[in-house]
C-alpha cells in the first residue's frame, strides 16, 4: 500500500481496540520467565558449546603475535577462532570497525578471538590463556584536543544557512554565546548482547537480540559472504536495545564463526564489562550555540555547531537537527563537525541527534530567556513557528508545542516558581523548577506484514518487527483486532523472525507507527479476501463482533476460512509527504529538584511530560515508554558518563558498577499527559513516535531546575556535585 496523501477515515478511527490502555499481551510470559531471550533457546539445539570473546587490550595498533596453544589445549576447548583462521570475511554495511579484529586493532575491546568450549566456564578460563602480543600505536582519544583542527562540515552533511546569521547576530539587541558539552554514554540494556548460531550445511540460523532483523540478516550475510537466503535471524524478545542492538554486532558473527569451527551450535554472550568498548556508544559532543534577539525577545539569529568524534568511516552525532526546526528566527546557521577519534565506534543511542542536541539547546534557550527578562515558558511560546523556518511554504503536519507548554505549566504549578534563583529553601534543600521543550522528528519506514485468518476465527500476524520492551506485540494485536473486528484475545502476533515480511524494525521511534501501518495494509488485503470469499463488496463491508456485515446481510468471519486459512500480505510504503509537511513530535518537560545546600547532591522531586505525538495507540504502553525515557533523561542530566582514558584510549567505567544509571530510589513522581493529536499525514494509523520524545529535553529541564534552585549554571553534563559545590550559596 502506497501512503502518499493524508489518511481519510478508516476502520482504525473506530478506536474499539486501538487507543485503549490494554495490558501487554506478552506481559504474562515475561513476568513468568517463559518469554525466551537470546541466550535461553535451550530446546532449539542440543549439544550446544559456549564461546567467550577475547577483547583487544590496546586501543590502536597491531597484533604482532598470537599464541593459541595453551588455550587450545585447555580442558574442554573445541576451537579458537581468530581473524587469521576464520577465512575471508566481509564487513557489514552498517558497521564502522570490523567485528573480528586483527592484525589491525581499531579500538579497545574489539574482538580478536573467540574461544569455544564445552562449558561457559571452560571457555572463559581458556580465553585468559590466549597470548596476544601487540604493538601499541598512539591514537586520538580527546575530542576537546582535536576540536580546534576540525572546522569543516562532513562532505555529506553540509552546513545549513538561512538568511545572514553573522550580520543578524552582530546587530542583535540581546545575545547569548555559550558552549556546552555532553559525554560519551553507554546504552546499558539489561539484556547483554547474545546469540546462538546453528549451521545446517551452508544454512545458518542465529537466535539473537537485535532491534532490526533485516539489517542484522543482511549484514551477517555480507560479513560471512553468504547469500542472504542462507541466513535466518530470530529475535522475538529483546531485553532493551536503546540503539545498541540496531546493528549486527560481534556476538552474532562470532557465534556463527565459532559454530562453523566447532561444528556444533554455539552460544556467545558479551560479558557486561566488554559491552561498552566492544559495541557502540553515544559519542560525546561539544556544542557552540549563539542566539540573538531583539529587545522584545524575538529570536533574530540562531546558530548551533556540534563537534563529535568517530572512527574513520563513522558518522557524527547529529546534535543540531532540532535547532533547524524548533524556534522561529529569520537568520540561522547549523553545522556538524566530525573529528577522527580512535575510541570505540560511536552510533545511535536513545534519540540520537535530538537528545544530546536538546541537552545543549534547551539550556541555551533558558539562558536567553533570562537575558531577555522573559519567563522561559513564555519565551518559547513567543518564538514558536508553525512552519519549517528554512522553507516557510512547508508547514508542520501538526505542531502543538505551545499547547504542551501551556498545559504543562498549568498542571505543574509553574506559576509558583520563583524566577530569581536560589530563593526557595526547605531545610537543607534548595528547591527549584525548570522546564524545556521536547522535540523529535517523526520518521517513517517501509514495513511489511502477513496476516492469516483460520477456521476458528483466529487472526495471526507475522512480521519481522521486534518488541524491545516497547509494547509492539500489543499495539500490533490491537491494530489487527480493530481491522478484523475481533477481540484482542483472537489475535496471535508472531514477531522477530526473518522468515516473516520485512518490517520497519525498532529504531528512531518509527517502530510503532510504521509497523502497525504495515499491519493495517496487510489487514486491508485480508478484509478484501474475506469479503470476496463471503460474497460481500469489499468497499462497503464492515467488520465487527467477529461478523462481516453489509446492509441487511451478515456472516460469521470465521466462515471465510472454513475451507482453508486465508492469508494476505502487504507493506506500507511512504511517499514523499515529507516534501509538503514537516512531521515532528513535541513535548513540554517540567521538573522540580532539590539540591542539598551542603553537599550539592541533586534529587529530582517531580517530573511531568506533556506530549503531542499523534494518535496514541495504547496509552499504557506509551506511558511506560515515556516514563522510561524521562528516567534516561534524569540519568543523562545527573549520572551517565563514560570516562575516557586519554592516555590509553578506552572507556574506563565499562560496567554497571562504574557507569551510573538511575535506580528506583532516584526516580520521583512522574506524570505523563498525552494531548489529543491525531495526525493524518503520518500514516493510516495517524500515530507518530513517542518513545524517544519522552527523553528529548528532559536533561536540560533538570539542569535548568538546578539553576533555578542554586543560581549555578552548569554547561557540562552530567551535573555531578563537584560541579556545584564551589559555587553553591553559603550554607550559613
Ligand atoms: Mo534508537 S537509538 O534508533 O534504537
Amino acid at each position: 500500500m502506497k501512503f502518499d496523501k493524508p489518511a481519510g477515515d478508516n476502520p482504525i478511527d473506530q478506536l474499539k481496540v486501538v487507543g485503549r490502555p490494554h495490558d501487554r499481551i506478552d506481559g504474562p510470559m515475561k513476568t513468568t520467565g517463559t518469554a525466551t531471550y537470546a541466550y535461553e533457546w535451550h530446546d532449539k539445539a542440543s549439544n550446544v558449546a559456549y564461546g567467550y570473546v577475547v577483547g583487544a587490550a590496546i586501543a590502536k595498533g597491531r597484533i604482532t603475535s598470537m599464541d593459541l596453544q595453551a588455550a587450545q589445549s585447555a580442558p574442554g576447548v573445541l576451537a579458537v577462532v581468530t581473524a587469521k583462521n576464520a577465512g575471508s570475511l566481509g564487513k557489514g554495511e552498517k558497521n564502522t570497525a570490523t567485528l573480528l579484529g586483527g592484525p589491525e586493532v581499531e579500538h579497545y575491546h574489539q574482538a580478536v578471538a573467540l574461544v569455544v568450549a564445552e562449558t561457559f566456564e571452560q571457555a572463559r578460563a581458556a580465553a585468559q590463556l590466549v597470548d596476544v602480543q601487540y604493538r601499541r600505536e598512539r591514537g586520538s582519544w580527546d575530542l576537546a584536543a582535536e576540536k580546534p583542527g576540525v572546522t569543516e562540515a562532513p562532505e555529506d552533511q553540509p552546513d545549513t544557512h538561512v538568511g545572514d546569521f553573522n550580520q543578524a547576530f552582530s546587530s542583535a539587541a540581546l545575545k547569548l554565546d555559550a558552549s556546552y558539552t555532553t559525554p560519551d554514554q553507554s546504552h546499558m540494556a539489561m539484556e547483554p548482547h547474545a546469540s546462538m548460531a546453528v549451521w545446517e550445511g551452508e544454512k545458518l540460523t542465529v537466535w539473537t537480540s537485535n532491534q532490526m532483523i533485516n539489517w542484522c540478516r543482511t549484514d551477517l550475510a555480507k560479513t560471512l559472504k553468504l547469500p542472504e537466503e542462507n541466513v535466518r535471524v530470530i529475535s522475538p524478545y529483546i531485553g532493551g536495545g536503546f540503539g545498541g542492538k540496531l546493528f549486527l554486532r560481534s556476538d552474532a558473527v562470532l557465534a556463527a564463526l565459532g559454530a562453523r569451527a566447532a561444528k556444533r551450535p554455539v552460544k556467545v554472550m558479551l560479558p557486561r564489562p566488554v559491552i561498552p568498548n566492544n559495541t557502540t556508544h553515544r559519542p560525546a559532543t561539544i556544542q557552540h550555540i549563539r542566539i540573538g534577539t531583539d529587545q522584545s525577545g524575538h529570536i533574530t539569529a540562531i546558530a548551533h555547531e556540534s563537534w563529535s568524534g568517530n572512527l574513520p568511516g563513522g558518522t557524527p552525532e547529529t546534535a543540531v537537527q532540532q535547532t533547524e526546526l524548533l524556534y522561529a528566527g529569520a537568520n540561522r546557521f547549523t553545522g556538524l563537525r566530525l573529528a577522527k577519534l580512535d575510541l570505540p565506534e560511536g552510533n545511535a543511542m536513545r534519540a540520537p541527534g535530538e537528545a544530546p542536541g536538546l541537552m545543549a539547546l534547551e539550556i541555551a534557550i533558558d539562558e536567553m530567556a533570562e537575558k531577555a527578562g522573559i519567563d522561559p515558558v513564555a519565551f518559547r511560546i513567543l518564538n514558536d513557528t508553525q512552519v519549517d523556518p528554512a522553507n516557510p511554504d512547508r508547514p508542520f503536519s501538526r505542531r502543538q508545542l505551545v499547547e504542551c507548554l501551556r498545559t504543562g505549566a498549568e498542571r505543574f504549578g509553574w506559576d509558583r516558581r520563583n524566577a530569581t534563583p536560589a530563593q526557595v529553601k526547605e531545610g537543607r534543600w534548595l528547591v527549584g523548577m525548570g522546564m524545556a521543550a521536547g522535540f523529535r522528528n517523526n520518521m517513517v519506514m517501509t514495513s511489511g506484514a502477513r496476516v492469516h485468518l483460520d477456521a476458528n476465527g483466529i487472526v495471526t500476524v507475522e512480521t519481522d518487527m521486534t518488541d524491545i520492551g516497547t509494547g509492539s506485540y500489543t499495539i500490533i494485536a490491537q491494530t489487527a483486532a480493530e481491522m478484523a473486528g475481533v477481540p484482542l484475545e483472537k489475535v496471535v502476533v508472531r514477531l522477530g523472525d526473518s522468515s516473516f515480511p520485512v518490517s520497519a524494525g525498532s529504531g528512531g521511534q518509527w517502530g510503532a507507527n510504521s509497523s502497525t501501518a504495515g499491519v493495517y495494509a496487510a489487514c486491508v488485503k485480508l478484509r478484501e479476501a474475506i469479503a470476496n470469499k463471503l460474497g460481500f463488496d469489499p468497499n462497503t463491508a464492515t467488520f465487527a463482533d467477529e461478523q462481516v456485515r453489509d446492509g441487511e446481510r451478515s456472516a460469521r468471519l470465521a466462515d471465510a476460512a472454513a475451507d482453508g486459512t486465508l492469508t494476505a500480505e502487504d507493506s506500507i510504503e511512504f511517499g514523499d509527504l515529507e516534501k509538503q509537511y514537516q512531521q515532528s513530535t513535541f513535548a513540554g518537560h517540567f521538573v522540580e529538584v532539590g539540591v542539598d545546600r551542603a553537599t550539592g547532591e541533586v534529587r529530582v522531586r517531580r517530573m511531568l511530560a506533556v506530549c503531542a505525538a499523534g494518535r496514541i495507540l495504547n496509552p499504557k504502553t506509551a506511558r511506560s515508554q515515556v516514563i522510561g525515557a524521562m528516567t534516561m533523561g534524569l540519568g543523562g542530566a545527573l549520572m551517565e558518563e563514560l570516562a575516557v582514558d586519554k592516555r590509553l584510549g578506552y572507556f574506563v567505567n565499562h560496567d554497571l558498577a562504574g557507569y551510573e544509571v538511575p535506580v528506583h530510589a532516584d526516580v520521583p513522581e512522574q506524570e505523563v499527559i498525552f494531548l489529543d493529536d491525531t495526525d493524518p499525514v503520518s500514516s493510516p494509523m495517524k500515530a507518530k513516535g513517542v518513545g524517544e520524545l519522552g527523553l528529548c529535553g528532559v536533561s536540560a529541564a533538570i539542569v535548568n531546575a538546578v539553576y533555578n534552585a542554586t543560581g549555578v549554571r552548569v554547561r557540562d553534563y552530567p551535573v555531578t556535585l563537584d560541579k556545584l559545590l564551589a559555587s553553591l550559596p553559603d550554607v550559613v
